[in-house]
């Protein structure tokens, strides 16, 4: 079964794009006048940072970077290159390194993890910045992940057309491996399946992560934007955190 990053026009009815959410980033941003994002699937959060820096895109998905591509490619001072968060080496620093949007969660075991946060580090220079972010439930209310069939919502494309959307998503909570199958179905019948894994990457064990990587937290933020304690662990209906970092 494909992945939901093999195909444009299935990532997109799965994936609503957040503008308040790439506002946020952009604020975030502030100065920096070049920034590299891991994971930057179709790229329109590249291409929002494009307008005040230049920015390159990552992602491992050669469908993905096509169709950032052909989305924002020929603007100045924005470009997306295929590459692997776990391995890459551009050989230059960056003013910021992002990894946000469910962009670590994609690292699935604690090597790959520690792969990527390597990677980062590679790509920072002295007076450099990094962000960071965790999107998914505390540990506690974990076991919701984990479902039979059942509908998800419904998406409509760019020509109009209305799909439904049904999702079953198995939960390991041994290696906290969330694995979810979607559905797309049109007219009643079923014209996609897609599959979407990520580990459940919660608050601590990105803090304890980011400890033993050698970042330290210079600020901390909750899901509205509002800064809160770096250390403090958010409950269950507060679960997003981004984080801004130092390398050392
Ligand atoms: C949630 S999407 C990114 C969302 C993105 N900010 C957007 O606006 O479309 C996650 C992306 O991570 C990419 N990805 C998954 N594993 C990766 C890896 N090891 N290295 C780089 N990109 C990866 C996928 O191809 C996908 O495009």
């Amino acid at each position: 079964m494909q992945s939901i990053y093999t195909d444009a026009s299935v990532y997109k009815l799965l994936t609503p794009q957040d503008d308040a959410e790439h506002a946020f980033m952009c604020r975030l941003a502030g100065d920096a006048a070049s920034i590299l994002e891991l994971a930057s699937g179709c790229g329109n959060l590249a291409a929002r940072l494009a307008q005040r820096a230049d920015v390159t895109g990552v992602d491992a998905s050669p469908e993905m970077v096509a169709l950032a591509t052909q989305a924002h490619g020929d603007r100045p001072g924005l470009c997306f290159v295929q590459g692997d968060m776990r391995t890459l080496r551009l050989e230059r620093p960056f003013d910021l390194v992002m990894a946000v949007d469910n962009a670590l969660q994609h690292a699935c075991t604690d090597e790959a993890l520690y792969a990527a946060l390597d990677s980062i580090r590679a790509h920072m220079g002295p007076g450099s910045r990094a962000l960071f972010q965790t999107g998914l439930r505390e540990p506690e209310t974990l076991d919701t992940l984990n479902h039979a069939r059942q509908k998800v919502g419904s998406a409509i494309d760019a020509c109009g057309v209305t799909f439904e959307i049904y999702g079953t998503s198995t939960f390991d909570p041994a290696t906290k491996v969330n694995h979810r199958v979607f559905e797309i179905h049109k007219d009643g019948a079923k014209v996609a399946e897609r599959t979407l894994t990520m580990r459940i990457l919660d608050s601590a064990a990105l803090q304890q992560a980011l400890a033993r990587a050698g970042f330290s937290i210079a600020r901390a933020f909750d899901e509205s934007g509002q800064e809160v304690e770096p250390q403090a662990r958010p409950g269950p209906t507060h679960a997003v955190r981004t984080y801004e970092c130092r390398a050392g």
